[in-house]
C-alpha cells in the first residue's frame, strides 16, 4: 500500500515504516558524530519507543556503548493497518543495534502491569545480569492499577479556576482562545495515579527485590517546568501535581535504594513536539513560538540533542550535578532570559495574521509529521510499502 499521514486532531493514525527507520538512523548518525562518553553501560528504559525515551536509548547505545532493555507499548501492524510509530522505531533500533553489535532487547506490553515488570527482570537477568541505570520515560493517558484493577485517566486541566489563553489550531493555522475548565478532585487524583510516581516506585521495588539493580544504581523520571505563560495549565495544573508526585517518589526511591548506594532524581527536559505534548492546550502555540525563537538564537534542540547533552553533562559524571530540588536541568536554554523575553513579546503580539512572523508553524507541523515517519528526507513516499514488512 501507499502510506499517507492520516491526522485526527492531535494524533496521526498511520505511520511510515521506512520514514520511522530513517528518523532512527538520523539520530544514530548524530550521536556517532557528537557523543562519546563513559557512563553506566547497562540500562533499562521504560518508555523506549518514541520521544525522549527513544532518543536516550539511542544516545546511550551509540554514544556510550550501552546494552539496553527497552519497554514500550505499541500496536503491531496488520496487512491493512500500519503499526504505531513506536513499533517501527523499535524494529529499526533493533536492526541497527544488531548490525553494530550492541546488546538490545525490546519488550512490547503494558509497563504498568506486574507481568511486564517480571518480563523485564527476566530479560535483564538473561542479557545484562544487572542494570546500573533505570530511565522512566512514560507518557500515557491511562493506567490500570495492577493491584486493584482500577482504571485511571490523566487529564490536562488547571486546578481551582478556569484558564483562558491564546491557543493554536495547527490544522487551520488559526490563533484563537481556549478556556479550560478546572479539574475535579477525581481528575486531579486520576492524573496523579497515571503520570505520578506510583508506577516508578513499583518498578524500582520489583527490580530491587529481584536483585537486578547494581550497586550505585541511578534512576530518573522526566518532568517539565516551563515559563509563567503555561504555568496555569502545566505546573499549577493536574500534570504539575503529577510531576510533584514524581519528585516525592524520587525521594522515596533514594531512601529505599540506600543499601545499594543508589540515587533517584528527575530530569527536566525542554518543551518539544512529541505525541504527549501536542495534546496539551496552549502548549503547541508556545512551542511554535519557542521553536522560532530558539532557532533564531541558535540554541534550538530536538529530543536527541537534549539527550546527548543529558549524557554528556549529567549521566557521565561521577556525581550527577543536581539542583537544590534534586533535578537535572536540561531545560536551561529554554528558560534563558533572552529566549523567554522574546517569547513573551511574541506571545503578546501573535494572532492569526502575524502567526508566520512570530511562530515557526511550519517547523512545528514538520516535526509533528516526522514523529510518524512522514516528511523525512530520502524516503520515497510514493513507493509501495508493506506495513508488516522489514523496516530496513
Ligand atoms: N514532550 C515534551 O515537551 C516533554 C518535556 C519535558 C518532559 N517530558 C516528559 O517526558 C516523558 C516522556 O514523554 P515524551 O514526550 O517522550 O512522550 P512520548 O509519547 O513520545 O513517549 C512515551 C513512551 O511511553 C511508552 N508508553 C506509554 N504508555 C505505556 C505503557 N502503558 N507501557 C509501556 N510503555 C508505554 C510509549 O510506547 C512511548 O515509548 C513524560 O514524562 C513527559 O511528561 C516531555
Amino acid at each position: 500500500m501507499i502510506i499517507r499521514p492520516r491526522v485526527r486532531g492531535f494524533i496521526c493514525t498511520t505511520a511510515h515504516p521506512q520514514g520511522c527507520a530513517a528518523n532512527v538512523a538520523a539520530q544514530i548518525e548524530k550521536v556517532k558524530t557528537q557523543l562519546s562518553v563513559e557512563m553506566p553501560k547497562r540500562m533499562l528504559i521504560i518508555g523506549s519507543s518514541t520521544g525522549y525515551g527513544l532518543s536516550c536509548r539511542i544516545a546511550a547505545t551509540w554514544g556510550a556503548g550501552a546494552a539496553t532493555v527497552g519497554v514500550a507499548y505499541d500496536k503491531e501492524p496488520t496487512a491493512t493497518r500500519t503499526g504505531t510509530a513506536g513499533w517501527y522505531n523499535t524494529q529499526a533500533f533493533q536492526a541497527y543495534a544488531a548490525r553494530d553489535g550492541y546488546t538490545a532487547v525490546s519488550l512490547n506490553g503494558d509497563a504498568f502491569s506486574h507481568g511486564m515488570k517480571q518480563e523485564a527482570i527476566a530479560a535483564i537477568r538473561e542479557h545484562l545480569g544487572q542494570v546500573d541505570c533505570v530511565v522512566y520515560s512514560i507518557a500515557s493517558p491511562v493506567r490500570v492499577d495492577p493491584d486493584t484493577g482500577e482504571r485511571y485517566h490523566s487529564v490536562i486541566k488547571p486546578i481551582g479556576a478556569p484558564f483562558t489563553n491564546k491557543n493554536i489550531d495547527v490544522d487551520k493555522a488559526v490563533v484563537d482562545q481556549v478556556t479550560v475548565e478546572p479539574a475535579t478532585p477525581e481528575e486531579i487524583e486520576g492524573t496523579r495515579a497515571v503520570m505520578g510516581g506510583d508506577d516508578w516506585i513499583l518498578w524500582m521495588d520489583a527490580l530491587q527485590t529481584a536483585g537486578v539493580l547494581a550497586p550505585g544504581v541511578r534512576t530518573f523520571a522526566r518532568s517539565y517546568l516551563g515559563p509563567d505563560l503555561t504555568e496555569a495549565i502545566y505546573t499549577q495544573g493536574t500534570i504539575g501535581r503529577a510531576k510533584e508526585d514524581i519528585e516525592k517518589a524520587a525521594r522515596e526511591i533514594t531512601r529505599r535504594l540506600a543499601p545499594l548506594g543508589g540515587v533517584a532524581f528527575t530530569v527536566i527536559n525542554k518543551a518539544l513536539v512529541t505525541q504527549a505534548s501536542s495534546a496539551i492546550p496552549v502548549v503547541p502555540l508556545y512551542i511554535a513560538i519557542l521553536y522560532k525563537t530558539m532557532k533564531e538564537l541558535g540554541c534550538h534542540e530536538g529530543c536527541i540533542e537534549q539527550e546527548i547533552r543529558l549524557l554528556q553533562n549529567f549521566l557521565s559524571k561521577e556525581t550527577v550535578p543536581l539542583d537544590a530540588q534534586n533535578r537535572a536541568r536540561v531545560d536551561d536554554w529554554e528558560l534563558r532570559e533572552d529566549v523567554q523575553a522574546r517569547v513573551h513579546e511574541a506571545w503578546a503580539r501573535i494572532d492569526t495574521d502575524t502567526l508566520e512572523q512570530y511562530a515557526d508553524l511550519a517547523g512545528y507541523r514538520a516535526d509533528f509529521l516526522r514523529l510518524f515517519g512522514f516528511g523525512v528526507p530520502g524516503v520515497d513516499y510514493e513507493a509501495e510499502c508493506d506495513p508488516m514488512g522489514p523496516v530496513l
